[in-house]
């Protein structure tokens, strides 16, 4: 943002100076005779100087000053605190709140950690299936999106409920037999139950998320049926944790790939993924070529935003990384998790 961007600015020009102090030295010593090489020596970088005039004199530019020593100072306790790694990865916590009835329910903790293994793979692109991506979207291919996850806290409860409403969030709240966030400003939750139901008590659905207009609220987050989450023990055709990935997609503001409603042919504002009619499921093969306004072309079903099996999906486009990258970024709207 803003302050990072004069940080920047002072960084550059002093750098800027320094490097060209140092190679005029190295010129000095290949080449004793150079007529400029005395020049060189004696040459000094009024940057400090002219700046030390301008602070004295310039209070406004004085608070910027200090403004960008201070954000520069958070950026290297976050780098320290792990949260923004040297290559400016950004490493998401993530807290489990699971909720069971019986004890299959109670999802074990190695479990939770193949799920990270799983997030951090797909958001990684080292999952091994990025091979099968086909050549036509390969230079779509998002690669290291340069978000990670890290496990902070494990959070269980024993309820007797065996089915919860997505509509009434009360799994989210210790009054109604949950288990409250832990502050989502800094964290994602996922909540972790036995069924997930619509407004009519119909289940349906593997998980569902929140957008980031819902960054840091008390439901903010994620919820999966314990069914889904990691991969020994999960449901086939959804046992390679990748309902996480693809709700994990929305938190970080991606739609499906027909766009935020049922209608389809909508944007999911990236360019690089297809105009698609619907959801895909099953195992498609590439090319499964699909109409919208007329155009006919082929789906990108293996994105992660697609709906078909855990195995048959292994990429995010480029664009989508961009998206993403934008919601974690140190002004985006989850700032807070870094
Ligand atoms: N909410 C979506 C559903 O229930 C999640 C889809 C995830 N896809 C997957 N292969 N795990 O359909
Ligand atoms: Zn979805
Ligand atoms: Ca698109």
């Amino acid at each position: 943002m803003k302050k990072l961007f004069f940080g920047a600015l002072v960084l550059g020009f002093m750098s800027a100076c320094t490097s060209d102090n140092i190679s005029n030295q190295e010129d000095i010593s290949q080449d004793p005779g150079n007529p400029s090489s005395t020049m060189a020596s004696k040459r000094a970088c009024p940057s400090d100087i002219i700046r030390e005039k301008a602070l004295k004199s310039d209070p406004a530019l004085r608070a910027r000053f200090e403004a960008n020593e201070l954000q520069s100072e958070k950026f290297s306790r976050d780098i320290m605190m792990g949260k923004v790694l040297a290559d400016g990865t950004v490493e998401i916590p993530v807290v489990f709140n699971v909720i069971y009835n019986t004890s299959t329910q109670n999802i074990s903790d190695a479990r939770i950690a193949e799920q990270i293994a799983v997030l951090n793979a797909d958001y990684g692109a080292t999952n091994s299936d990025v091979a099968n991506i086909p050549s036509a979207f390969q230079p779509a291919a998002a690669g290291d999106v340069k978000i990670r996850f890290k496990l902070v806290t494990t959070n269980r409860k024993q309820y007797t409920k065996t089915g919860w409403r997505s509509d009434l969030e009360e799994m989210k709240k210790s009054t109604t037999g949950g288990i409250n966030a832990t502050d989502p400003t800094k964290n994602l939750n996922i909540w972790v139950v036995n069924s997930i139901l619509d407004e009519n008590s119909q289940p349906g659905t593997l998980g569902y998320a929140y957008y980031p207009e819902s960054a840091g609220l008390w439901y903010d987050g994620l919820v999966i049926g314990y069914q889904y989450i990691g991969k020994t023990g999960a449901s086939a055709p959804f046992n390679l944790g990748r309902t996480v990935t693809h709700e994990v997609g929305h938190y970080l503001n991606l739609p499906h790939l027909w766009g935020s409603s049922n209608t389809g042919c909508q944007t999911d504002y990236s360019n690089d993924t297809p105009t698609s009619p619907g959801p895909n499921y099953g195992t498609p093969s590439y090319p499964l070529n699909r109409v919208c306004g007329g155009v006919s072309r082929s789906q990108m079903f293996m994105n992660y935003m697609d709906y078909v099996d855990d195995k048959a999906m292994f990429m995010f486009s480029a664009n989508q990384k961009t998206r993403m990258q934008a919601v974690v970024a140190a002004a985006g709207p989850r700032a807070g998790l870094r």
